[in-house]
């Protein structure tokens, strides 16, 4: 992939950020947070910061900040305000199935996530994109997660989307609305009502 990379015009030129530093989430509960990572999903809880704020309704914000390291040494943080009042300003927004934190696994881990949450009795589904395969579930507060496990020609399928990438985005803006994906079948014939 990161031959790929290389290859695209704008990389080539200016240096690029490296990798995901960390994804930022507002939870209400640390502890419920930790435990859905942790003992169900199997993350570790790598940093734990307790700190003072900017000002938030005429006094100091408390918060706690709480970081699930992955391999590449990315991170997924979840912030909690120390006071509810605070929580109710700084509360995450409720989320649908198009906002979500997309994370790449193999298909062994795939499948013991899906196993995990199917243990744990907690709500989830799996879809097929074509060029991978997801399985969703949304965290206790709302943060929806994807664990996609890219197809084993992948590195072919994104070698012929990079070099028509920017033909395909000027041919949407000029209204074209003819799906060009045809590796699988349509988003609502999979979903239909779960969508929402
Ligand atoms: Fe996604």
């Amino acid at each position: 992939m990161q031959d790929v990379l290389e290859e695209v015009p704008s990389s080539g030129k200016v240096k690029l950020p490296s990798r995901l530093h960390h994804t930022a989430w507002v939870v209400e509960d640390q502890e419920r947070t930790r435990a859905f990572y942790e003992e169900i999903l199997g993350f570790a809880l790598t940093a734990f910061w307790i700190e003072a704020g900017p000002s938030s309704r005429g006094k100091r914000l408390i918060l706690s900040h709480a970081f699930y390291g992955m391999p590449d040494g990315s991170a997924l943080a979840f912030f909690c305000m120390a006071e509810p009042e605070d929580h109710e300003i700084f509360k995450s927004p409720v989320t649908q199935l198009f906002n979500h934190i997309a994370l790449t696994v193999d298909a062994a881990t795939q499948d013991r996530l899906h196993q995990a949450l199917i243990d744990a009795k907690y709500p989830n589904f799996s879809l097929e994109h074509g060029y991978c395969k997801s399985l969703y579930a949304t965290d206790p507060d709302g943060l929806r997660l994807e664990f996609a496990v890219d197809v084993s020609d992948v590195d072919r399928i994104n070698q012929e989307q990079l070099r028509d990438a920017r033909g395909w985005l000027e041919k949407w803006t000029s209204g074209l609305r003819e799906p060009n994906n045809h590796l699988y079948t349509s988003l609502k014939e999979r979903v239909g009502d779960g969508m929402h």
